[in-house]
């Protein structure tokens, strides 16, 4: 039998949880990003028959931790530049924690009216701060790939409606099919999520995006050439090099089209660039699009897992989305999340988005994106000015994509950067990861984090030099 039921205190686990919570987030700012475990390492920490008799709560919670310690990527911290991570700011975090006590199904008005309401305010919230238009409806979703789907799916709906059938009702079978346009540099999530809403992820016709931003000539004359209603994607934040599609241009591209156009906006993290001066010119026209996808996890620093999509047209959404059953019957005046996202039952997940936002305000958001594009000016600066090193992409945003470029033959230069980027996985001091670019290996860094300064650009160059440019 265990010491004391896994019943019997909320408090002695709650406070383990936060003694573990404090000092792992002391430690961001000094700890190695990762350790060079193995899937062996963590199957021999974890991996164990199902327990027959439990333990006390924070046992188990002391026990997980010191199992699993060394494979935690300290990803919310100031010198995680891989993939597009954020961290979480105070408020995000502590308001999360709240969503999980209070554990309220945001699914419907009915469920909790405190989370249905708060979703709504949060997606004003969100508007606004990304100059969108106050009418828009949206929802709260668990990343940019379900805002991907959300925004799709409503693109779906709509071109459905100009082909005179209602996908969500009948499906896709036996009906025209349905064009969708972008450059080659479309996100793996936007093909996914068309894959998911019976498109198919290869349906995309891709045309050239030099340098990550979409050639619009090349564009418009791709969408001259077909017939038909078409979904277009833009890409506001290419995910390697943080290029953007000029979503002016494309909306005009897409309002000449006679059939008619849909256009979303894949933002996952480029949205941000609307909140800055600075950077606001390089979403210009996205508010012409009929949808836009973004992450909340990404550059609003809150934690996993939180997105959001907005769509022009509600009722178009709701086309999409809604679920009826007698036992969930919308009332009127209140707002049901679940008409316009993809889930029934839903975490709560405005509860951290409303506290960051009520936090940090506009101006903390502009100053985070601001330091996050001076930190990431400043590392892409020494890039250039390194001869052994080429700076990639035609952008200047919060992604640095770059790569070794001594005189050696392609295939060596490839394994070498490819090597930089799992040796300085392993050291541990800044994160990076690879990609491809123009065909050969690159390495990328993203700045996103609220918390990165410009000591750990420092640390970064170091590890660059110690590891890409040792000899
Ligand atoms: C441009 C873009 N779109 C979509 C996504 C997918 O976002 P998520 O992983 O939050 O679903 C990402 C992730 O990095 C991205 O960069």
């Amino acid at each position: 039998m265990p010491d004391e039921s896994p019943f019997a205190s909320f408090d002695a686990a709650l406070r383990r949880a936060l003694a573990i919570s404090t000092d792992y987030i002391a430690g961001l700012p000094d700890r190695p990003v990762s350790y060079p475990v193995t899937p062996d390492d963590m199957a021999r920490a974890l991996d164990e028959p199902l327990p027959e008799t439990g333990c006390a709560a924070d046992a188990a919670i002391c026990d997980w931790f010191s199992r699993a310690e060394p494979g935690i990527v300290a990803s919310p911290g100031p010198r995680f530049f891989g993939l597009v991570n954020g961290g979480a700011t105070p408020a995000a975090l502590a308001g999360d924690w709240l969503a999980s006590a209070l554990d309220q199904n945001a699914v419907m008005w009915l469920s909790s009216p405190a989370a249905s309401h708060t979703e709504q305010a949060v997606l004003r919230w969100l508007k606004e701060l990304f100059r969108l238009p106050a009418s828009w409806a949206g929802g709260m979703t668990s990343g940019a790939t379900m805002a991907n789907l959300v925004g799709l799916a409503a693109g779906r709906q709509w071109v459905g409606g100009r082909l005179g059938f209602d996908p969500a009702d009948t499906g896709l079978g036996g009906h025209p099919p349905i064009h969708v346009l972008s450059s080659t540099e479309i996100h793996a999530s936007a093909r996914k999520a068309l894959a998911m809403l019976g498109l198919g992820r290869n349906s995309v016709q891709t045309v050239p995006a030099p340098g990550g931003a979409v050639d619009t000539a090349a564009l418009a004359a791709a969408l001259a050439a077909i017939d038909a209603p078409v979904i277009v994607v833009g890409n506001a934040g290419e995910v390697n090099t943080g290029a953007f599609d000029d979503l002016g241009q494309i909306a005009a591209l897409c309002r000449h089209h006679a059939p008619g156009v849909w256009l979303h906006v894949d933002g996952a993290f480029g949205l941000f660039a609307a909140i800055s001066p600075r950077s606001r010119h390089l979403v210009q026209g996205i508010a012409a699009a009929d949808s836009v996808a973004s992450d909340a996890h990404k550059w609003l620093n809150v934690p996993y897992d939180s997105g959001f999509a907005f769509v022009r047209d509600g009722e178009i959404l709701r086309q999409a989305m809604s679920a009826t059953a007698a036992y969930i019957a919308p009332q009127d005046g209140r707002w049901d999340p679940h008409s316009h996202v993809p889930e029934f039952s839903r975490r709560f997940r405005a509860l951290a988005a409303w506290c960051a936002l009520k936090s940090l305000g506009r101006t903390g958001y502009r100053e985070i994106v601001e330091r996050c594009l001076d930190n990431a000016n400043a590392f892409a600066d020494w890039v250039a000015a390194e001869p052994r090193l080429e700076l990639l992409g035609s952008s200047r945003f919060n992604i640095v994509c770059f790569r070794l470029a001594a005189d050696a033959p392609q295939a060596d230069l490839d394994a070498r950067n490819r090597q930089a980027v799992t040796d300085m996985q392993a050291d541990g001091r800044a994160f990076t990861t690879g990609t491809q670019w123009d065909g050969n290996a690159a390495i990328r860094a993203a700045f996103d984090n609220w918390a990165t300064g410009p000591e750990d650009v420092a640390i970064l160059i170091q590890a660059v030099k110690d590891i890409l440019l040792a000899d």
